[in-house]
Order: C-alpha cells, then sequence, then structure tokens
C-alpha cells in the first residue's frame, strides 16, 4: 500500500467513525421511542393484599383481604381511588386536580361519603357532540376533489358516527371489565369526565415511562396500574375509543403539546 494510499483509508476511516458518532445519537433516539412500555415497579404486598400504584408509577397502597385475582366490589374501588388520591395529593399540595372536566380550580378530594361520580347509567357527562362549532366545508369545495358534492345526509352520517365512536370510548372508560380490569377499578374513578387527563399536552416526556409519550402510550399504562388490566394493542378498537372519547372531552382546548 502506498503512502497516500494509507492516507485515503485512514481518512475515510475517520469519515466513518465520526459519521458513526454523529449517527448515533439518533438511532438511540430511535430505539428509545419504539422501546416498548416499562412496566410498573409495584411494590410487594406486605400483608397478603394486592398492591395498587397510580399512574405515577410512585404512589401505591396495599388492599388488605384483596387476594390476587380478585376484584373489588365497585363501592371498594371506589374508596381505594380516592385513598390512593388523597395520598397523591398530599404529596402534590400545589397541583390542580380536578373534580370534574369544566373545575378550573383546585379541589380537595372530596370524602369517601360523598357521591361517586362513577355511575355510568347517570347522565351527568354528557358526550360533547361535534355539532357545536363543526361547520362542514362548502358544498362542492372538498379538498382535493373539487367535484364531489357531500349531501347533509353525509354530514349527519359522518357526525353520528363520529360522536358513537366517541361514545363507546366513553363506555369503556367508566367500565372496568371493558378495560380489561382485574380489581374492580375504572378511570372515571380519578378522572371524572376525562379531566386531568391533559390529551392537549401530547407528545410530551413522561418521567415513569422514561420517553417521548403519545396519549396511547399513558393510555395503556394507567390500564396496566391502577386499573391492572393488560395494555391494548395499538390498534386495538377499544384503545382508539378510549383516546377518541378523552381528546373529544378537550375540545376547544388549544393543543400544546411538550407542556408540564
Ligand atoms: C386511582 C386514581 C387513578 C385512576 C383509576 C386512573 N388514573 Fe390516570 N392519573 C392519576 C394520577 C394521580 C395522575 C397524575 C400522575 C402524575 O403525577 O404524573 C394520572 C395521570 C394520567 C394521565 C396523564 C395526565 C397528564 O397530565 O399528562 C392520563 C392520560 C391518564 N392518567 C389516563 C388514565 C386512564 C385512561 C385511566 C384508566 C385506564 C386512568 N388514568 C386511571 C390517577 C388515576
Amino acid at each position: 500500500m502506498t503512502r497516500r494510499s494509507i492516507a485515503l483509508v485512514t481518512a475515510a476511516g475517520c469519515a466513518a467513525i465520526l459519521a458513526a458518532v454523529a449517527y448515533a445519537p439518533q438511532v438511540l433516539r430511535a430505539q428509545q421511542a419504539q422501546a416498548p412500555l416499562p412496566i410498573h415497579q409495584v411494590p410487594q404486598a406486605k400483608d397478603g393484599g394486592v398492591v395498587v400504584m397510580l399512574c405515577d408509577g410512585k404512589t401505591s397502597m396495599e388492599v388488605k383481604g384483596l387476594k390476587t385475582g380478585e376484584s373489588m366490589s365497585h363501592a371498594q374501588a371506589v374508596e381505594v381511588t380516592r385513598e390512593l388520591m388523597a395520598q397523591w395529593q398530599r404529596e402534590h399540595p400545589n397541583e390542580k386536580w380536578q373534580m370534574a372536566q369544566t373545575d378550573e380550580s383546585s379541589q380537595p378530594v372530596p370524602a369517601p361519603s360523598a357521591a361517586s361520580g362513577a355511575d355510568v347509567s347517570k347522565p351527568s357527562s354528557t358526550v360533547p357532540s361535534m355539532e357545536a362549532g363543526a361547520k362542514p366545508p362548502a358544498k362542492g369545495m372538498q379538498q382535493g376533489d373539487t367535484y364531489a358534492s357531500f349531501t347533509d345526509r353525509d354530514y349527519k352520517v359522518w357526525k353520528n358516527e363520529t360522536d358513537n365512536f366517541v361514545a363507546e370510548g366513553k363506555r369503556i372508560f367508566h367500565s372496568d371489565k371493558e378495560l380489561g380490569g382485574t380489581i374492580g377499578v375504572s378511570c372515571d374513578m380519578c378522572h371524572p369526565d376525562a379531566s386531568n387527563t391533559h390529551p392537549e399536552t401530547y407528545p410530551k416526556y413522561q418521567v415513569q415511562l422514561q420517553k417521548v409519550a403519545l396519549l396511547r402510550d399513558m393510555i395503556n399504562w394507567c390500564i396496566e396500574n391502577p386499573v391492572k388490566g393488560k395494555a391494548f394493542d395499538p390498534n386495538d378498537p377499544k384503545l382508539r375509543a378510549l383516546e377518541a372519547y378523552i381528546l373529544a372531552q378537550r375540545k376547544g382546548v388549544p393543543l400544546n403539546y411538550g407542556k408540564h
């Protein structure tokens, strides 16, 4: 090998190393984004009960007398979620925790004797309809197809389909069974009308997930704990419906990704 070709080979080698160094963070980032969600590190039960953990991946309590695989009664589940939230509130005295979607003030967690708000049969939280403010584009002016002309009936059908999809998500959000939960806990027990879920702040870095999370990642993480179910496949119709419901509850709130 001539001196010149050695120099060339060395230069090429250096360039390759430099390229690899520049590329490495991107590869790491891509791997991080695709990595499966971490598993909740739930502490061991000390009294033979079941330990339930909050969505924060920190706050937990042991439900004494509950055996693994056993479900709590609705009343007991409400009690346990209240206790967990009271604990969380003590640790986060300055955090606002809304007890209703429309409530912008910080509210203490109500005493266990208060009405639970977890009853789906009550029409307390009506699913918002697309109607309000939804203006269909002028007929015949659809993007990409200036000849298409949709009828009022088409718009009604779309609206119905969308509202039904959101209503389906509401049903699942309020049902431990539909969520695949094993201990009787459903999302609404801590998130009445999907309050405090802040879908408009996604994507954002979530410390408990150790990565930039999408809303669906957070939904799945909360299904695992405190609901104690199995995370849904990203295309599972139930996960899609949950996402639709949670987002629909924040209609009109400006998107603000990354906000904490
Ligand atoms: C026992 C009470 C409880 C239950 C039940 C619960 N959560 Fe949460 N959830 C919390 C708390 C507390 C936080 C805030 C965690 C933190 O500090 O990061 C939270 C956070 C979240 C967030 C992130 C909010 C944000 O500001 O980014 C989402 C989304 C969420 N929960 C969805 C759900 C869904 C969906 C379910 C049902 C599958 C559920 N939660 C069940 C208590 C609960």
